[in-house]
């Protein structure tokens, strides 16, 4: 079986699907690695490195007409730029493997669906401990966490770290983190680090000891979430009532933080606003919030998604793809994940789908022409699928 690897189009991107590293258990499974020419490029892989492990470096077109799975970061739904040129190279018999933003659009989904491939998104991988390794939602959500910290520090006209020096004393940067699921959990970890006092808040009480753990502090509010955690592990969606009281409750910590960093998001919704305005107008000048929501609408008023705006004197980042610009450990992380479910999926070096396992049946996406995902299709208001 030919893995195809098309170079990744999504404006700015730099991550590739697959690395040097994990082509020799392919290999030991039956698969072969075709690579587009320059895929790995921007992410630290040259093509010869991909060849010195046994890879073919091929056309675009070659890798779409010969691959039986194309394996890409941001497929056609989360690639919304330019991800729908590749389209009409896909076909029935075909598998797909990516992000593919599978509560996204349903217009998205069936376009997909209509090539006749076999689509498996990577956002729908169950949170089980079988499944961590190939979790990559998890992979991209360490590195924007520790991103978002880099990008804070190196904005702020202040360091992180406590110092007492001949020339007096500096004290710590302090960073808020609002959302603390994987890349919350990382930007705490990275905040601690590089010496900032860091605290952060969560709707889940289950974050509390999680945040405790890292050294950060958790912030406490005097209100419940209703059912806050799905079964999943995800956060729910509440109520405007309640978001607005998380706002006022938000408001002291908010203010009295050099760096507020927002990740509270909820799948397939638009993100909850819980920095306003007014909340940014309170900050000490020169402080910065990086919206790791942005993309989702962001978590706070005056983000604007792919910006990086100032307003009242606070810089607000909602650079979108944050991934993206750490592409050498994001694709190293990414193609791991990629790997692990690639050696799931094959037996005997034949692409086998077999339901009864719910990390086939959870990522299957579409299939015959049709979204067949069941949690998909309840999302969207489709009649249920037989078995
Ligand atoms: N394999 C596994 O078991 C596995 C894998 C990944 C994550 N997890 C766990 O799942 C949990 C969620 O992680 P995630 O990264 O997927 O989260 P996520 O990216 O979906 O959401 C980020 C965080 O925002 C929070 N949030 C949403 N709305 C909020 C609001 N209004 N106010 C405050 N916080 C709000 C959520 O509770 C969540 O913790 C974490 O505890 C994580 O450790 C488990």
């Amino acid at each position: 079986m030919i893995v195809g690897v098309p170079k990744e189009s999504y404006p700015g991107e730099r991550r590739v699907a697959l690395v040097p590293g994990v082509l020799a258990s392919l290999a030991k499974a039956g698969l072969q690695v075709m690579v587009e020419t320059g895929a790995g490029e921007s992410a630290g892989y040259p093509d010869a490195e991909y060849v010195d492990k046994g890879a073919k470096v091929a056309s675009r077109e070659e890798i779409f007409s010969t691959a039986d799975i194309i394996v890409q970061v941001l497929c056609h739904g989360s690639n919304d730029k330019t991800g729908r040129s590749d389209l009409p190279f896909l076909r029935s018999g075909q598998a797909l493997v990516g992000f593919l933003r599978p509560l996204g659009t349903a217009e998205t989904l069936q376009e997909i669906a209509r090539t006749g491939a076999t689509a498996f998104s990577v956002e729908l991988m169950p949170r089980t401990t079988r499944a961590q390794s190939m979790d990559a939602l998890s992979s991209m959500a360490t590195i924007c966490g520790y991103k978002a910290v880099v990008m804070a520090a190196d904005t702020l006209p202040r360091i992180f770290p406590m110092l007492t020096t001949a020339a007096g004393t500096i004290t710590p940067g302090r960073v808020l983190i609002i959302g603390a699921g994987v890349a919350g959990l990382q930007a705490i970890a990275t905040a601690r680090r590089l010496g900032a006092v860091a605290s952060a808040y969560d709707m889940r009480p289950a974050a509390k000891e999680q945040v405790q753990s890292l050294g950060g502090r958790f912030v406490e509010l005097p209100i419940e979430a209703k059912d806050a955690q799905d079964a999943r592990g995800y956060g729910t969606a509440q109520g405007e009532e309640f978001y607005r009281k998380q706002r006022e409750l938000l408001s002291e910590a908010v203010a009295a933080n050099d760096v507020v960093i927002t990740a509270a998001v909820i799948p397939g919704k638009t993100s909850p606003i819980l920095v306003t305005r007014e909340m940014v107008a309170r900050m000490a000048p020169g402080s910065v919030i990086v919206d790791l929501a942005a993309e989702r609408g962001g978590n706070c008023e005056l983000t604007r998604g792919g910006e990086i705006v100032v307003e009242h004197g606070v810089t607000i980042i909602g650079t979108f793809n944050l991934a993206s610009a750490v592409p050498y450990h994001a694709s190293q992380m990414y193609a791991k994940n990629v790997t692990a479910f690639l050696l799931n999926l094959v037996k005997d070096g034949k692409l086998q789908i077999n339901l009864a396992d719910e990390i086939h049946r959870e990522t299957l996406l579409t299939h015959g022409g049709e979204i067949v995902n069941a949690r998909v299709r309840e999302f969207f208001g489709l009649a249920a699928k037989g078995a």
